[in-house]
């Protein structure tokens, strides 16, 4: 045997972000006025009471281990809070807490997949996806989709896209990095499909609480009985109640993929953060006004933003409807030359961007999206405005 790491692993790609929020960090450090457009989380802190929970359950010696799918009572809170929220039934045996949305996509494609199973993953569709189907065993097949078609496949792609070996279908909706918003027919239609050819549903719903313009995030759990049987429905804290670093999630979905997915959780990590736990029972009954106070605060920074965008040379966006994310279309500025560079790709205009201006953008072509560039508008109206000056002056000195 050699000393090797194995094939699983070594095919891994390193989060993009992860890796770009750690260099506009440096910069940082270093003193440089960088404005990061990367963030893929809320710039609010926790809301004082979810926080003031976590410190009583300290207070009171609540450190210890729980059960593996998560407190009873959390799971309790969860399930009451789905059935008034999006009218879904479960049981409490139905619903595991995990270690952020994360853990639960990653638990449910090894609750599901056997090697060679085939997901439908539609794109451009965040970075950990097709890692994490890979990681368990699984085939991404991907699904492209355009601007033009609001980032939302067709019924026909994706009736095409299915084969015998497709076990599951990944679901963003609202999505990052497009933040479309899939509507009732789309999501009405695929979950016929679903249906009919018997795969999975993953729905990862963690910007829910996140939609503008009176656009409506619908469970497709809801839709009928037979779909919900089929989706696992996941999502979390991190981006409603500004927890990313607290790191709870959740899933909730046929009994027999939660049982699996809590086996698999019991030997990896044990039961999510104790303390956290306790945390997102505040959050999930207490009053739902803070998520609201952030969804306004976001919808106002993205039509500052793409309003901008809309008055910009070479570039353009299309107003998205949820997430905190816009997609930049920077197929105009490629061949363009910034100091005698001519600029190859997204990746290279978000290099240059970043050196010349220091504003931190996200290619997308780890999305699923080459020539677009991901900008992310939760961080403050003034940082916005200085960061869309840059983007503009840098464009106007392009030749
Ligand atoms: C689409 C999507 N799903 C899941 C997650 C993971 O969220 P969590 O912090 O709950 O692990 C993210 C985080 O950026 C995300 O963008």
């Amino acid at each position: 045997m050699s000393l090797s790491i194995s094939k699983v692993c070594s095919q891994i790609t390193p989060s993009v972000t992860l890796k770009l929020n750690a260099a506009v960090a440096e910069m940082k450090k270093q003193g440089l006025p960088v404005i990061g457009l990367g963030a893929g989380e809320p710039d609010y802190t926790t809301p004082p009471h979810i926080s003031a929970a976590a410190k009583q359950a300290i207070d009171a010696g609540r450190t210890f281990y729980t059960a593996a799918a998560g407190l009873p009572e959390l799971r309790r809170a969860l399930v009451h809070f789905l059935k008034k929220d999006k009218g879904l039934d479960y049981d409490i045996s139905q619903a595991i807490i995990t270690t952020g949305a994360k853990q639960a996509l990653l638990g449910a494609f090894l609750a599901v997949l056997d090697p060679g199973d085939e997901v439908l993953l539609p794109t451009p569709c965040w970075v950990s996806y097709p890692e994490m189907i890979r990681m368990a065993g699984g085939i991404p097949v991907m699904i492209p989709t355009t601007k033009e078609q609001g980032f939302v496949p067709s019924i026909e792609q994706l009736r095409a896209a299915v084969t015998p070996r497709t076990k599951a279908m990944l679901l963003n909706t609202p999505s990052n990095p497009t933040g479309a918003v899939w509507n009732r027919q789309q999501l009405q239609d695929l979950a016929d499909l679903a249906v009919e050819k018997e795969f999975y549903v993953i729905s990862d719903e963690i910007y829910e609480k996140l939609v503008y313009d009176g656009a409506e995030h619908i469970c497709i759990a809801s839709l009928g009985k037979q779909i919900c049987d089929q989706t696992v429905v996941i999502s979390g804290f991190s981006k409603a109640y500004a927890m990313t670093g607290w790191r709870m999630g959740y899933a909730t979905g046929p009994k027999d993929v939660i049982a699996a997915m809590a086996s698999y959780q019991s030997h990896a990590t044990g039961n999510p953060n104790t303390i956290t736990q306790y945390a997102g029972i505040a959050a999930l009954t207490g009053d739902q006004e803070c998520v609201e106070h952030m969804r306004q605060a976001f919808s106002r920074r993205r039509q500052l933003m793409v309003e901008r965008i809309s008055r910009m040379p070479l570039v353009s966006c299309f107003m998205p409807h949820g997430a905190f994310y816009v997609m930049l279309d920077v197929r105009g500025v490629v061949g363009k030359s910034i100091n005698g560079h001519v600029i190859a790709s997204a990746a290279d205009f978000a290099e240059q961007l970043l050196n010349e201006k220091y504003v931190a953008s996200v290619p997308c072509e780890a999305f699923g999206a080459p020539g677009f560039c991901r900008l992310s508008y939760a961080i403050s109206d003034q940082h916005i405005a200085e960061a869309m000056d840059r983007l503009e002056s840098f464009l106007n000195s392009l030749t």
